[in-house]
């Protein structure tokens, strides 16, 4: 027996850390296959797609349960390099899987967060990209867009506008995925600046576009939660950190404000996939030299955990008949927080509504029906991983095949400029037309 190979064993952690480089599509592939086999009853390892090249665009799954969806608990996502040259996000992913499969069952918070959570992190959706990077530069190179040459935060339907561009399969496997699961709340790691930026990224006079800026119903909700993430990171926060770049007040920034731009993804996931998402920029440089990579992750995991329990902000809850039958598709939204495509309730009778501490009118509809409106108070904020629990009582019975599956609705094309404006306090925007001239190239 060698006691020495024993007593080794026992000291070094029980994974090898990951080390601080950049990780290739072939590597990226190993470690994070190497983590679903090693911690295979907290993962899920799976593809929702391919690139244009052939590559697979993978997603890992963290979460007590993680090969399915479980009623009460809410799912969340990451998603990296959506820009194959902006690369901090993509490794500091890593990172965090790492981080998040090493802590269960050591770190109670990180526990909780997996018990309470399911976590989906996609570390690359240019894998294409990434690969075409000749050189690393701090600023735009090929590898931004895809092999098609499509830049992908640009692919997206948009709701304000057409955006008749050809759908790339990056893109499509996005929307897809989409539909899979009920996403409640997501960010969208880039760089190239330091900010956190929360929708509209497009937008209509109804929206504020008048005032240089394109505000949703949810803008407080918005607004906490990239000052949460902001907050953490003590460069973002201060708001000037890159030199000779635009200053962020608290290092957070409405998108349509920085620069407007049509077919982005954190629009999309919030108008199309009731998904809450914002855009965040993480570093000036958009593919620093890897020495770097550790100052990164000091600066962001914080951040990175804090952003992911916000999911359990708000109220959530099943809307069930007279009868006790959970109601698939039924909308369920908040009263003057009407949205472009309703929220409605998935296959469970399931609906999550992020929200902060306040009070509510919940209006459930149901076809046929009037709608049923209910109170909520939510109450101050909690550390306690779960939304308000609420489950809905409808007084009748619903018939569930006359709940049409699709949003009539929701426009699957260009829409809405007679949006019902919102209240929002005017704030006229400043130098619209210098921000997007500068900053055209970093979102
Ligand atoms: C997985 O486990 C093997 C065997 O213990 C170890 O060598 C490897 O470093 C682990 N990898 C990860 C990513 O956890
Ligand atoms: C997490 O879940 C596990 C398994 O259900 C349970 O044993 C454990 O007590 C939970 N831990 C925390 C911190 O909630
Ligand atoms: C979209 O573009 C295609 C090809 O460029 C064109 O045939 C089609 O008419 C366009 N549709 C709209 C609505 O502009
Ligand atoms: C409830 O929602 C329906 C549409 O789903 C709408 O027609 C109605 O005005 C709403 N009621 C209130 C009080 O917000
Ligand atoms: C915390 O959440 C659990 C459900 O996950 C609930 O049963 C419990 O009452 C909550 N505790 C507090 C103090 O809110
Ligand atoms: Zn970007």
């Amino acid at each position: 027996m060698d006691c020495a190979r024993l007593w080794l064993g026992l000291l070094l952690p029980l994974a090898a850390a990951l080390d601080f480089r950049y990780h290739h599509q072939a590597e990226m592939e190993a470690f994070l296959k190497a983590v679903a086999q090693n911690y295979s009853s907290i993962t899920r390892l799976h593809s929702i797609g391919k690139s244009v090249r052939g590559r697979n665009l993978w997603v890992l799954v963290v979460g007590r349960f993680p090969k399915e969806h479980r009623v009460g608990i809410p799912e969340f996502k990451y998603v990296a390099n959506m820009h194959g040259d902006e690369t901090v996000g993509r490794e500091l992913l890593l990172h965090l899987i790492d981080y998040l499969v090493t802590n269960d069952g050591k770190a109670p918070e990180i526990t909780r967060l997996i018990n309470s959570t399911r976590i989906h992190i996609m570390p690359s959706m240019n894998p294409d990209g990434f690969e075409a990077v000749k050189k690393p530069d701090c600023f735009y190179s090929n590898g931004r867009e895809n092999n098609n040459y499509y830049d992908l935060n640009r692919n997206f339907p948009d709701a304000f506008e057409s955006n008749n561009v050809s759908r790339q399969p990056e893109t499509v496997a996005v929307m897809e995925w989409l539909k899979t699961e009920t996403f409640v709340l997501s960010a969208n790691l880039h760089g190239g600046a330091l900010v956190a930026s929360y929708p509209f990224d497009n937008g209509v006079p109804a929206t504020g576009t008048l005032h240089s800026r394109s505000l949703t119903p949810d803008d407080d909700v918005f607004q906490y939660l990239a000052h949460t993430y902001a907050s953490k990171n003590a460069n973002m926060k201060k708001g000037d950190h890159c030199k000779n770049k635009m200053n962020f007040p608290n290092g957070i920034t409405n998108g349509y404000s920085w620069y407007p731009l049509k077919g982005g993804m954190q629009d999309y996931n919030y108008i199309w996939a009731q998904c809450f998402e914002i855009t965040l920029e993480l570093s000036c440089c958009k593919y620093p030299p890897e020495e770097k990579l550790p100052f990164f992750w000091n600066f962001n995991k914080a951040s990175l955990i804090e952003y992911i329990k916000q999911v359990h902000l708000g109220v959530k809850g099943q809307v069930f008949d007279q009868n006790g039958n959970p109601l698939p598709n039924a909308i369920v939204e908040v009263q003057d927080r009407k949205h472009i495509c309703p929220y409605r309730t998935n296959k469970f009778g399931e609906y999550y509504l992020l929200l902060l501490p306040g009070s509510y009118i919940i209006n459930v509809t149901v076809p046929g029906h009037s709608p049923h409106l209910t109170k909520v108070i939510i109450p101050g904020k909690s550390q306690n991983f779960s939304a308000l629990k609420m489950d809905i009582l409808l007084p009748f019975r619903g018939q569930l095949d006359s709940i049409p599956e699709s949003n009539p609705s929701c426009p699957m094309t260009p829409l809405y400029s007679d949006l019902p404006s919102h209240s929002a306090a005017t704030k006229p925007g400043l130098f619209l037309f210098l921000v997007t001239l500068f900053h055209l190239l970093f979102k």
